[in-house]
């Protein structure tokens, strides 16, 4: 898993939690208000219907003081207003649709009632008339029972709902908790000891221990720091390792010419004129081995530093590869160097110096893992926008899991290091070389059978 996915499915996490807690509160407070909005219309009713029930007796107590021969509290017209007031709040508070059937019966039986008190009065029209008092009351009282039913389940409800917010509360707050102790814990196995073992495998390195490496472990980004430093650190251990071969390899050719120098001293005679030649080819042969060895050094030396130059002309790629294979077939008799070139020139932009030593890598290599000697093919084509030398050999071939490994500096493969003598430098430069001109290098080969190297040049350089 990448740091990035981490970090995003972590955020995501927390986001999610953070959404059902405020979803979970916008909900409470909304049903809350509700609950609180139908509590206070349950209370006005209540109070609304109680206000009219004091109407209605009030009116029919100043009846009763009018026959009585009492004055009256107020005039008939002062009551039956106050009664439609108090009607008019009771309709208005209203919602239900049984509150609503109720509130139709006790307006028409007030009406009657009102009607009857206007009517007539005696026994029997006061009879008819308290009928339609009680009546009213009754229904009143009705009324009253619907909104106290309905503050009941108000009230229950918002119960239930308390019980259920505390435990989507108390659920929210465990698994921010949770989620956050599992971060913690996460980040420490999958980050923090990442970053420490590459930290002290870093430490390690600066102190000494060229065998320091950091585990290939936790995030993408962090693997691929540690991969990287272990990919460096392993180039600096092998390139000190190198130093000492190179140095060592030195010592040979030096060995030689001194051997050879050694024949000529003043207290013998000078050996004979042969052998005087066969001395100073020899000094010569080592001191163009240590030129080319010194050569490498420096090419790997500038080519890490970014600063191979070219001098680019335009030439034909068949001299070049002629004048190769020519020095070659000389030097080594027991392989038979075949030469194939078309007819028609293969004009490329190169640097000649640089494509001739690329070429001579290979055809030296061809020669030098052939032990036995055997067919070395040397051939340039042009193959549309590319111009091509390839050098095929018969000798011990490259197992594959060597095959990118070869194009490092000083990488030689195990079985090479102790029969043929080498530095490992001139693959790496010819690929280098190749690739400066815009180009490829390939290589296709056969363990026990041999191999192929294909260098692809642009007809056309970039670098020109
Ligand atoms: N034609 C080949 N056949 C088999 N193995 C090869 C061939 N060419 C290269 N190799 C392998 O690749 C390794 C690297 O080659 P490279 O030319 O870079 O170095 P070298 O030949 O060992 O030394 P030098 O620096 O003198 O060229 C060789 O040591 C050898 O193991
Ligand atoms: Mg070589």
């Amino acid at each position: 898993m990448s740091l990035r996915a981490f970090f995003a499915s972590s955020l995501a996490v927390l986001v999610a939690l953070a959404l059902v807690a405020a979803a979970s509160l916008v909900a409470l407070t909304t049903f809350l208000h509700t609950a609180s909005r139908d509590l206070g219309s349950a209370l006005l009713r209540a109070d609304a219907a109680a206000l009219l029930e004091t109407a209605l007796y009030a009116a029919e107590a100043d009846r009763l003081r009018e026959r009585s021969g009492l004055p009256r509290r107020s005039t008939v017209a002062e009551d039956d207003a106050r009664i439609s007031r108090c009607l008019d709040t009771l309709r208005g508070l209203i919602t239900s649709e049984r509150g609503k059937k109720l509130m139709r019966q006790l307006e028409s039986v007030i009406a009657e009632y009102q009607s009857e008190s206007a009517r007539a009065s005696g026994p029997a029209a006061r009879e008819l008339r308290l009928q339609r008092l009680d009546e009213a009351m009754e229904i009143t009282e009705q009324i009253q029972a619907v909104s106290r039913e309905q503050a009941e389940a108000t009230m229950r409800h918002a119960k239930r709902l308390d019980v259920l917010s505390n435990d989507v509360g108390i659920g929210v707050a465990v698994l921010l908790l949770v989620a956050v102790a599992m971060l913690v814990v996460l980040m420490r196995q999958f980050i923090y000891r990442p970053l420490v073992a590459i930290r002290s495998a870093i430490a390690e390195f600066a102190a000494g221990n060229r065998r320091a490496r950091a585990p290939e472990t936790g995030p993408i980004e962090l693997a691929s720091i540690a991969h990287t430093f272990n990919y460096a650190a392993e180039l600096v251990e092998r390139q000190l390792g190198s130093m000492a071969t190179v140095a060592h390899d030195l010592r040979n050719p030096l060995a030689a010419m001194s051997t050879a120098l050694a024949a000529v001293r003043d207290d013998r005679p000078l050996p004979s004129e042969e052998q005087v030649r066969r001395l100073v080819a020899l000094g010569q042969h080592q001191v163009t081995r240590l030129d080319r060895m010194v050569g490498d050094l420096l090419d790997v030396a500038r080519i890490e530093a970014g600063r191979l130059e070219l001098k680019l002309t335009d030439c034909d790629l068949r001299g070049l590869a002629r004048g190769v294979v020519e020095l070659f077939r000389s030097e080594s008799p027991r392989h038979d160097l075949v030469f194939l070139e078309p007819e028609t020139p293969v004009q490329v932009r190169c640097d000649e110096g640089r494509i001739e030593q690329a070429l001579g890598n290979l055809v030296s290599n061809a020669i030098k893992y052939s032990p036995a000697g055997g067919r070395v093919t040397v051939g340039v084509f042009a193959r549309g926008d590319e111009a091509i030398f390839e050098v095929t050999d018969q000798g011990v071939g490259i197992p594959p899991e060597e095959r990118e490994r070869i194009f490092e500096p000083f990488r030689r493969s195990p079985t090479s290091r102790e029969a043929v003598p080498g530095t490992g430098l001139g693959l790496s430069i010819t690929r280098r070389i190749v690739e400066s001109h815009g180009g490829r290098l390939e290589l296709e080969s056969e363990p026990g059978k041999g191999s192929t190297f294909r260098a692809r040049l642009p007809k056309e350089s970039p670098a020109g």
